[in-house]
């Protein structure tokens, strides 16, 4: 019987979909973080459940050769990243294989899954952060949570954020301290400045900040000079209103306190509008090489109509908007659909017809109406698409469809029942989107075949 507290050494035999070591102890699973494929490890048991436990990584006593030193020394602490200890290379060919084990395990298919594509620079990459904040006023924490828990890794910088986030995470200490900014929390449900979003530009020098607070800070007004002049590149700052006992990050009140209600940022040669809830890929070198897949695919199908659906501020469309008739943009978040008409706009681009609605809804009504596309873009969020999306598109035989997705496990779902319904999946084509972690982003082609 595996006992919490007491230590093994085990060999790890694979890695599941979150890129943590499977061992087994008397054929007992054991869950273990920070470990890699046939190393030999001392572990401590640290949890066990009915059917698993989970423990703590002691000793590598045998070490793989993709092994690492982590570059960051919060790594072992902090919940961010899951895949620092071991070589990129590695972690791009581990990713390609935890997409096939999620297509095989869970779509039972097993298509053609091309090679991972890379970053030549995998840190320094993310445009976007939320940052939960802790501690007190006197002693404030700025990092992020440890891994399964809501206890924060207070932090001096992060290395896969751009540089300027580094910069918030210190201002920002010093002015809780300066203004005795009340922090919240959790715990109590009690206290202020809940969060620190900051979104940045790579292609301008552009910042937006949002202080996610359950009211508004007092000294705003004085703060507020504060961070514009530690912060040069702001351009846009925010206080969120979220007084809910929630994890949900933003609340639904999102106040302008100084700036444009938008920064700009620019993939290709496009150039987009974000506003605070808008969704906007977080790695914009990666996402020009994720989009311009999609673009290849849409080049090769001759469409001269096609849906963009959960089209967030309209990117995909206005990059595959050159190479058809007219696109339907299909998004949920009225922000990012107002954003995504200022950009088509500004990038001069007429054919695409924006729909702010839910996208189970909104499809199955423009098909009825006799607007049927060659070509269907589908980007859901993490939990994919909903099923009555799928089912019209089944029921309407639509002959091509390109599924971009973060999630393998939901795409294999998905896939799996579109090919029960006359469908293949021609290639999937990974991109690594978040280096040092264990998300991958995929693009899939299917196909309706004869039947
Ligand atoms: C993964 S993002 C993709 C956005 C965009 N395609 C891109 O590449 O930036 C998913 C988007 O779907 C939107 N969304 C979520 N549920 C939706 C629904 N039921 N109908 C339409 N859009 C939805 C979200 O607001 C978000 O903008």
């Amino acid at each position: 019987m595996v006992k919490k507290s007491q230590e093994y050494i085990v060999r790890i035999y694979t890695l599941n979909h979150q890129a943590q070591g499977i061992a087994r102890i008397d054929g007992f699973v054991v869950f273990v973080d920070n470990v890699l494929v046939d190393e030999v490890v001392k572990i401590k048991i640290e949890e066990v459940k009915k059917e698993y436990a989970r423990a703590k990584l002691i000793e590598v006593l045998e070490k793989s050769p993709h092994r690492k030193q982590p570059e960051c020394p919060y790594y072992y602490l902090c919940g961010g990243c899951h895949l620092m200890h071991a070589k990129y290379q590695y972690q791009l060919s581990l990713k390609k294989l935890l997409v096939e084990d999620a297509f095989r395990r869970i779509g039972k298919l097993s298509p053609r899954i091309n090679d991972v594509i890379g970053m030549e620079k995998p840190f320094r990459y993310r445009n976007k952060t939320a940052l939960p904040v802790g501690g007190d006023y006197k002693n404030p924490q700025i990092g992020f949570y440890k891994k399964m828990t809501h206890d924060i890794v207070d932090i001096d910088y992060c290395l896969i954020q751009h540089e300027v986030c580094d910069d918030v995470i210190k201002g920002m200490k010093d002015l809780i301290r300066k203004y005795n900014i009340e922090v919240y929390s959790e715990k109590k449900h009690q206290g202020v400045l809940r969060h620190i979003v900051v979104r940045n530009s790579f292609a301008f020098n552009e910042m937006m900040i949002i202080l996610v607070c359950t009211k508004v800070p007092e000294n705003l007004e004085t703060i507020k000079k504060d961070i514009l002049n530690k912060f040069p590149k702001i351009k846009s700052l925010y206080v969120n209103l979220n007084p809910k006992r929630t994890n949900v990050i933003l609340g639904e009140e999102d106040i302008l306190i100084w700036g444009s209600s938008t920064i700009k940022d620019k993939i290709g040669n496009l150039t987009f509008e974000i506003s605070p809830k808008s969704f906007f890929q977080v790695n914009s070198v990666q996402t020009e090489v994720l989009y311009s897949q999609v673009v290849k695919y849409i080049r090769n199908i001759d469409a001269e109509i096609v849906f963009d659906v959960y089209s967030g501020i309209g990117t995909i469309s206005m990059f595959v908007a050159p190479f058809c008739k007219k696109v339907y943009a299909i998004e949920i978040v009225e922000d990012a659909v107002e954003d995504a008409k200022k950009s088509s706009k500004n990038n001069g681009i007429s054919n695409i017809e924006f729909i702010c609605g839910s996208a189970e809804i909104e499809i199955p009504k423009l098909m009825k109406s006799g607007i049927i596309p060659q070509a269907v873009i589908l980007d859901p969020p993490r939990s994919g698409c909903e099923k009555e999306l799928l089912e019209s598109l089944i029921k309407q035989k639509i002959p091509n469809i390109i599924y971009v997705s973060c999630n393998p496990s939901t795409l294999a779902r998905d896939s799996s029942i579109l090919c029960s319904n006359g469908y293949e999946v021609v290639e999937v084509q990974p991109v690594d989107m978040f280096p040092q972690t264990f998300h991958v982003e995929c693009v899939a082609l299917l196909k309706k075949g004869c039947s």
